[in-house]
């Protein structure tokens, strides 16, 4: 008989690793046995997991400034004047406000002055003064495009501490498929992101927001990223001020991450889920367990943690064993440490399908706390909890992949997993930001914030910043080797975007590289370059391209003259396309057909 611990193990895993909403397309890994045969089962060793990593390390909310240093956030947030100690700080926080200023404005000569400054303060040594100009030289504003440069100014920017530059070192060798490079950096950014995730069960993701939907505007999301001005917020807010008790830990929930478009607010927040907890709403006592276990908006008191964390429990609120293990593992607010304890809260929360208690339990397992080390049943228990869009879950199977421990070495997953956790640190902040500029109206700035994600390796910001290009033209200010773009340093920046993007799996990307090729934009007309993108988006079922391709058979451009081929494609997109097809103009020629 086989044993049955064996078994659970090798048929094919699935893990969908991409939450949908996260990539244009969804990214599937598939584990076979091949990736658990022959892998260290051993114990982890100190050197690969060294002590000072403690996966139930003290769950500290450390400020962002000092996890992203440099961080644009005061121009944003704070309100108050920047604060410049140094000279060459002061000519880093000066040189960014004239960016952000000529961003909207679209005056050449304030971005020479930004550059200036960024170059004068760069010159002495200043990290966040290199990494700005890094960003600006890779564009090519106001100064020659050089990605060599701008490569060697965000190298420095890293050593001396910047976050952001790591992120589009990492990003540039992860497209190079240097990964034993790419891999280092994306494993130091995701433990960064990851100690702000929370304890008991996933922090609410803030993803970047797409602001298109294809080529249309994404009225929808958009309408939901307006924060009080939002209709749906307002009638929300009205429910909690009658005593709906949802409706109040809803709102609170809304300010204490800053979702749907509102300023975090953690006063706010916290009366909100005071006044709910006196209704008995029990996600808001888990709440105030977490926010008191890490001291966020109050002061720590893990007493009342786990008080609060009891009551939610109570109430058959399963993710709060999470919370209530975690205080027994470390012993706070509780009469001791008692593992035997917390694995048993761990495994109510597991048996009744809380992600986090898999985790937790892989956690017990890979360190050997209070149960004997099994690495393999670890993984097994990550791989659930990966299965259940744990981001924490992600980050131990890329530790497993990027060491050889518990799965078969593969850099390349390991940084592909990597780099989805680091994407959730705080520099995503910027996407925030970009989108309360585009909401106001303010498109040069949302664009420069896009184009500075982009070069993060965030794929939505990419697709995001080519749409503006490509969708406001002259009125996206997007800025160029001397002053404001020319039409072809917008249509070269835009395609390049696209690129980025669609080697990322945006399929509406590979449209986009289609149609550049197609007429001509940004790159040398090339109809069998086209005809390779739009095939390469029809791949991933795109109606717009089969109908391209289908043009493209029935004209003779870039793919032979066949009118039995072009009718296939065209009743394929016909199939995956019903609706549009009616109102077909009779002169539509590629993406300016009736799909857009
Ligand atoms: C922490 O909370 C407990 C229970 O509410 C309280 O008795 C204690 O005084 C608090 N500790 C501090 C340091 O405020
Ligand atoms: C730890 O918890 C277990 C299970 O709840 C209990 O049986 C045991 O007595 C506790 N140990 C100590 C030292 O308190
Ligand atoms: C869309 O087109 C693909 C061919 O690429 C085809 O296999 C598929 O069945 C179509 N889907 C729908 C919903 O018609």
């Amino acid at each position: 008989m086989r044993d049955p611990g064996r078994s659970l193990l090798v048929p094919l895993l699935l893990l969908s690793l991409y939450p949908l909403s996260l990539t244009a397309r969804p990214f599937f890994l598939i584990l076979t046995q091949e990736d658990l045969k022959g892998v260290a089962a051993a114990p982890p060793d100190e050197l690969l997991y060294p002590a000072d990593w403690d996966e139930f390390g003290d769950s500290e909310s450390r400020p962002e400034e000092e996890l992203d240093p440099g961080s644009w956030r005061p121009m944003f947030e704070s309100g108050e004047p920047l604060a410049a100690g140094t000279e060459p700080e002061e000519l880093y926080y000066s040189g960014v406000s004239k960016m952000m200023a000529a961003a909207s404005s679209g005056e050449g000569r304030l971005m020479e002055e930004a550059v200036s400054e960024f170059e004068a303060s760069a010159a002495a040594g200043h990290a966040h003064a290199q990494s700005a100009l890094g960003f600006l030289l890779g564009t090519g504003q106001m100064r020659d495009r050089s990605k060599g440069k701008a490569f060697l100014y965000h190298h420095f920017a890293a050593g001396g501490g910047n976050m952001q530059s790591k992120m589009a070192l990492a990003y540039t060798y992860m497209r190079q498929d240097m990964y034993k490079k790419a891999v280092e950096l994306y494993a130091e950014l995701a433990k960064v992101a990851v100690s702000s995730f929370l304890i008991t069960k996933d922090s609410p993701v803030i993803e970047p927001i797409r602001i298109h939907n294809g080529a249309e505007e994404n009225k929808e999301a958009l309408r939901k990223s307006r924060g009080e001005d939002d209709e749906d917020f307002q009638i929300l807010e009205y429910q909690a001020q009658k005593g709906n008790a949802i409706a109040m830990y809803k709102v609170g929930l809304f300010y204490y991450f800053g979702l749907r478009g509102l300023r975090r607010d953690h006063t706010k927040a916290l009366s909100w889920f005071i006044k709910a907890v006196d209704k008995g709403e029990p996600r808001s006592m888990e709440l105030l367990g977490e926010i008191y276990a890490r001291g966020a908006g109050v002061e720590r008191n893990y007493t009342k943690a786990f008080e609060w964390l009891k009551l939610a429990s109570r109430q058959q609120l399963y993710s709060a064993y999470n919370g209530m293990g975690y205080l027994y593992v470390k012993g706070y607010g509780v009469e001791k440490k008692n593992y035997t304890k917390a694995k048993e809260y761990f495994e109510i929360a597991a048996n009744n399908d809380e992600a986090g208690g898999y985790y937790n339990l892989g956690v017990m397992y890979l360190k050997g706390i209070g149960v004997k080390s099994d690495v393999k049943l670890a993984c097994k228990y990550f791989i659930a909890a990966a299965n259940a869009d744990q981001p924490k879950a992600f980050y131990q199977l890329a530790k497993m992949f990027h060491t050889g421990i518990g799965l078969k070495k593969n850099l390349a997953t390991a940084t592909a997993l990597y780099k989805l956790v680091a994407e959730r640190g705080p520099w995503g902040s910027l996407s925030r930001w970009a989108l309360e500029s585009y909401l106001k109206g303010d498109v040069g700035k949302a664009f420069l914030l896009y184009s500075r994600m982009a070069e993060l390796g965030y794929e939505v910001a990419q697709s995001n910043a080519a749409w503006i290009l490509d969708k406001y033209g002259e009125r996206s200010m997007c800025m160029g080797k001397a002053g404001f773009c020319t039409d072809a340093e917008r249509h070269q920046r835009s395609h390049y975007l696209w690129w980025q993007a669609s080697e990322q799996g945006n399929e509406h990307a590979a449209l986009m590289i289609g149609d550049a090729y197609y007429y001509g934009r940004g790159t040398e007309r090339d109809y069998e370059r086209a005809a390779e993108a739009y095939m390469h988006a029809q791949s991933q079922a795109n109606a717009q391209a089969m109908f391209n391709l289908g043009y493209m058979h029935e004209h003779g451009q870039g793919l032979p003259f066949d009118l039995h081929l072009a009718k296939r494609y065209y009743d394929q997109a016909l199939e995956n396309e019903t609706a549009a097809i009616h109102n077909c103009p009779s002169d539509a020629t590629p993406s300016k057909s009736c799909f857009c």
